[in-house]
């Protein structure tokens, strides 16, 4: 598939108006897309998991502009940052959805979740969005759209909102950027990893929330300082090893060699910011000490479990669902006194996005 592929000759009739409304998870990834080119193109392939809990549900009601442009209007929990997030991400899909260009579209849009919480709102919005506008293109050109077609094209829509929504059209396992031998993998779109051993089927994901303050470093800022990293290749190349790992390890249900990998991810993506110039520091204090207690429990209590991170302090705590009564107590008689300030979201695997009818 090239771009062209998702070109469309779709044009709102003059009366074209209509409501849709889809919800669409978070993600978290597992092997960490880290550096991009051109218009969102990743530069290394990337592994993550769809939140179940983390979702964001989004309507739009569109109908032909009064003034024959193209106009909307976003309402909901707006982070100041997203308004021209938004804009720059109509101008980019522009051409794969022409009927924007006489469309008004009014946009209402909640999370389950808490903004700034470390979980990834831009992945579970942009995704949303884009399977919303998707579904009113379908609605206008029906026999274009195979089910394939339709999650790919919305999964190509959402990558050009931000780079990891790609993978949050999606449920359970999901992988998105080219591997260097495998042709079903694409730097376009996302597509969904199957099989799964069942040990992995049902992982669940408490994310202990240490700082809820605006992340020190954007995305953007973040994948340009692997522009000229002095690691950057040999970063690029691990992530295509992990990657292949990792989906052996999914396959085979391996946990002791999946918390190896995933931690090793988390790290590597900190080593980058902190040996970037200029560098960057996004753990704190308390996530070190929670990396170090988890490290301790597992050996301690021969329990599988990990930790992974975002581009910020907050913990990802990963665990196999049959070890959830121990993790849950753990928590709460070990981690939660040892850190006054700690918020936690008890969330797990996801089925994905659903239209909402
Ligand atoms: O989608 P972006 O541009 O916000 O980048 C996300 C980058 C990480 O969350 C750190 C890793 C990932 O693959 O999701």
């Amino acid at each position: 598939m090239t771009t062209e592929n998702f070109l469309s000759d779709a044009v709102s009739e003059h009366s074209s108006s209509g409501t849709v409304c889809w919800e669409s998870p978070s993600n978290i990834a597992l092997v960490k897309y880290w550096g991009k080119r051109g218009d969102q193109l990743p530069a290394n392939p990337s592994l993550s998991f769809s939140l179940n809990a983390s979702r964001t549900r989004t309507q739009i009601r569109f109908e032909p502009a009064k003034s024959g442009g193209f106009e909307f209007r976003f309402d909901g929990a707006l982070k100041p940052d997203f308004h021209p997030k938004l804009e720059q991400f109509f101008v980019r899909i522009k051409p794969y959805i022409p009927f924007l260009d006489t469309s008004f579209l009014f946009i209402d849009s909640s999370n389950t979740f808490p903004h700034s919480t470390g979980i990834a709102s831009s992945a579970s919005a942009m995704s949303a969005l884009a399977l919303g506008l998707t579904d009113i293109e379908r609605s206008m050109y029906p026999e274009r759209f195979t089910d394939d077609f339709f999650f790919q094209k919305a999964s190509f829509l959402a990558r050009l909102g931000s780079g990891s929504a790609a993978r949050s059209v999606y449920g359970g396992y999901t992988s998105w950027g080219k591997l260097n031998n495998r042709a079903k993998y694409s730097d376009l779109f996302a597509s969904p990893i199957a099989p799964v051993h069942q040990n992995f089927q049902h992982i669940q994901d408490s994310i202990l929330i240490v700082s809820k303050a605006v992340k020190k470093v954007s995305s953007t800022a973040g994948h340009a300082l692997m522009q000229g990293h002095p690691f950057a290749q040999a970063r690029f190349k691990q992530a295509q090893e992990n990657h292949i790992r990792l989906q052996e390890i999914l396959q085979k249900g391996n946990w002791d060699a999946f918390t190896d990998l995933v931690e090793t991810e988390a790290l590597s993506l900190h080593a980058m910011m902190m040996t970037g110039t200029p560098s960057y520091f996004l753990m704190s204090p308390e996530s070190i000490l929670i990396l170090d207690k988890i490290r301790e429990f597992r050996k301690t209590n021969q329990i599988s479990c990990c930790f992974t991170l975002d581009a910020g302090p907050n913990v990802h705590f990963l665990y196999p669902d049959s070890a959830k009564s121990s993790v849950l107590t753990w928590i709460d008689k070990q981690l939660k006194p040892a850190l006054s300030n700690l918020e936690i979201i008890h969330d797990s695997i996801g089925s994905g996005s659903v239209k909402i009818s």
